[in-house]
């Protein structure tokens, strides 16, 4: 796969790349991704890819050319480009497998007010990461990117991903590690049995009675 990241804050970005889970699937080859900076792509000497919105207003709103002209410049017959938006429809976990099957993404990041209109008419998809304003995309896009470059083949263990939260209507069992006990507080007699049965019993009651309480909204 191969996303393209457009934004004004390149710097955002490659910083997030360099770590963990996301680099080394860059640098196994699993994914590709690159960062585009729409100030490239101004017409004026001075950079300036924002202006005042007509009709009068606070904020500075980002113009066509830049925006147009980074998106053709990185876009194929095979690219989704996906505008970053608190206005978009609400990214969950079922989008992010949805976009592992894409070949390639295009992430659009806003700033300041927020795009000109017509760039919609360049975009197939509208996100919004959820319901609360951002200072620009660049975090919407880390998430989008994040979240499905960890469900693309090899890069993490699959058997992690089998009972991960969101994947069947259910929530993660809690899990615990060494010592057995810390300040008097224990680790569940069962996870200590060896019995792998009784386990996954107890792990599947744990997922079942937590999603209960914390996210019944999601309970299949
Ligand atoms: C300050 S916001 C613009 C907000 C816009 N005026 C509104 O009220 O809907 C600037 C940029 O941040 C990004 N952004 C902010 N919140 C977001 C969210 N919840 N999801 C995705 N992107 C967001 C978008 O790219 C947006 O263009």
């Amino acid at each position: 796969m191969r996303i393209d990241i457009l934004t004004l804050f390149p710097d955002i970005i490659s910083s997030y790349l360099k770590e963990s889970i996301i680099k080394r699937a860059i640098e196994k080859g699993l994914v590709e991704i690159n960062i585009i900076n729409i100030r490239d792509f101004s017409p004026f000497k001075s950079g300036q890819v924002d202006d005042t919105p007509y009709g009068g207003g606070s904020g500075m709103v980002l113009m066509c050319e830049p925006v147009f002209k980074a998106i053709d410049s990185v876009k194929t017959d095979n690219s989704k480009v996906i505008m970053m938006t608190p206005t978009g429809e609400k990214y969950n976990q079922s989008k992010a497998i949805d976009l592992t099957h894409e070949k390639h993404i295009i992430l659009l990041c806003g700033h300041y007010e927020g795009f000109d209109e017509r760039i919609k008419t360049k975009v197939d998809m509208e996100i919004s990461i959820g319901d609360y304003v951002l200072t620009g995309g660049e975090l919407a896009s880390l998430v989008i990117t994040d979240s499905v470059v960890r469900l693309l083949e090899g890069v993490i263990t699959e058997t992690s991903l089998d009972s991960e939260s969101f994947t069947d209507g259910l929530l993660d069992y809690p899990v615990y590690t060494k010592p057995r006990v810390y300040e008097g507080l224990e680790v569940p007699e069962v996870l200590l049995s060896g019995n792998h049965k009784k386990i996954d019993e107890y792990r599947m009651n744990e997922r079942i009675r937590i999603t209960k309480e914390k996210r019944p909204d999601i309970l299949k």
